[in-house]
């Protein structure tokens, strides 16, 4: 008997590919390349931050962690959310850590999602959101940031949004266009929720990362978005370690409940001790935070001074550690192609603009570069971008 061709892998599974942004980490190291593409550090973590992490592990916080996480952790981030954003939330029916954001964002998408729901999502966006959307099974409806400022036509988000609208995700500040919502957006996308019954699911692990005076402004914050917003959070970008895999969702006593079940059975939890280190970093002074965004401003001006040097046009970010560029003037095909002379002649690795669009021909003309680097590695970038004319001449 023969039988039918059976299907052997996740038809979901072959809807998306690797990702592209770890993939031109792994394309730096191979060409020796200067990597200005994956949003990771190069410098050192906070002494004290990695100081206590050694001190768990001595003091033998190695097992399991309570599923939603530990106690200390989430009283942390409770605290640390009033403090900011003004926003009280209950640490026993309010939180769940997570291993990482990303783990936060999909638990949060499997937790909500039905078949034929729709999110909305903004675009250019968080190249995971894609995977995400697809995994949990919502389709998504995209709605475009417009250069320079990344500014969103309103007649188009309010057409994105109807009876099957789930929920949209934000991410302020903004990977990869460095905007910061405002006030009277973050009001416009509330009405729409409210309208709609939606949730908003709001990626802020940017939170502190901040340029020119803009403000954070968390959705949570916004009047008659306290019960329909799930925040989205981490201590990757806030304390350099991207590797320690420590995030969270802060979502209302609903939503949590369900988040909860989903991360117990995907990853259990997050590394105990990791959890204990980031109840002491939550606990950082302001003056640590007001030295992270110093610091940054120094860089982003230093890659903002180096890129147009080098002849690219840069859409200067009020957020976040990366800068969008144009390449229309160098007069290649598409961003792929350039992207990956980019890595392998000139030997600086930067993401392609397309991976952060649905249609890849929207982001032919834009490549990202992140700042989040040593001045070295800063100074090797500008050493080698130096050398763009004379490559582009012997192309
Ligand atoms: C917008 C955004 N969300 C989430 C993440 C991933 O965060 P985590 O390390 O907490 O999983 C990144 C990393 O680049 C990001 O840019």
């Amino acid at each position: 008997m023969v039988q039918a061709a059976r299907r052997m892998l996740s038809a979901k599974a072959e809807q998306f590919t690797e990702s592209v942004i770890r993939e031109m980490t792994r394309l730096a190291m191979k060409h020796g390349a200067v990597n200005l593409s994956q949003g990771f550090p190069d410098f050192a973590a906070p002494r004290e931050i990695k100081e206590a992490a050694r001190q768990a592990i001595s003091d033998d916080i190695n097992q399991y962690a309570i599923t939603w996480g530990a106690k200390p952790l989430r009283d942390a981030i409770v605290e640390k959310f009033e403090r900011t954003q003004g926003v009280r939330v209950d640490p026993e029916r309010e939180i769940t850590i997570c291993c990482g954001s990303t783990e936060a964002m999909m638990s949060t998408m499997l937790a909500i999602i039905n078949p034929g729901d729709e999110i909305v999502v903004f675009e250019p966006f968080y190249e995971n959101y894609g995977p995400d959307a697809i995994l949990s099974g919502a389709t998504p409806r995209f709605v475009k940031l417009s250069p320079p400022d990344w500014t969103y036509d309103e007649r188009d988000l309010a057409a994105a949004f109807g009876p099957h609208t789930k929920a949209i995700i934000l991410n302020t500040p903004n990977n990869p266009t460095g905007k910061v919502f405002t006030r009277a957006e973050l009001e416009f996308i509330r009405d729409l929720c409210v309208r709609w019954n939606a949730y908003c699911i709001t990626d802020e692990i940017y939170e502190h990362i901040l340029y020119d005076g803009a403000e954070h402004i968390s959705m949570a914050r916004i009047d008659g978005m306290r019960d329909r917003t799930i925040v989205i959070n981490g201590m990757s970008k806030t304390y350099s370690v991207t590797g320690w895999r420590v995030g969270w969702a802060i979502a209302p006593p609903e939503p949590t409940a369900a988040i909860r079940k989903v991360h117990d059975f995907l990853t259990v939890g997050a590394a105990a001790p990791l959890q204990q280190a980031g109840a002491i970093a939550l606990k950082s002074p302001q003056s640590y935070y007001d030295k992270l965004a110093t610091d940054y401003t120094v860089r982003r001006e230093r890659l903002l001074k180096i890129l147009t040097s080098a002849g690219f046009t840069v859409f200067r970010p009020h957020g976040a550690y990366y800068i969008m560029t144009d390449i229309s003037g160098f007069g290649f095909p598409n961003d792929v192609a350039f992207a990956k002379f980019l890595v392998e002649k000139v030997g600086v690795a930067v993401v392609p603009g397309s991976s952060f669009y649905n249609d890849a021909r929207d982001g032919a003309t834009q490549v990202r570069f992140t700042f989040c680097k040593k001045e070295t590695t800063l100074a090797a970038a500008e050493q080698r971008l130096s050398l763009l004319p004379e490559h582009l001449g012997n192309r």
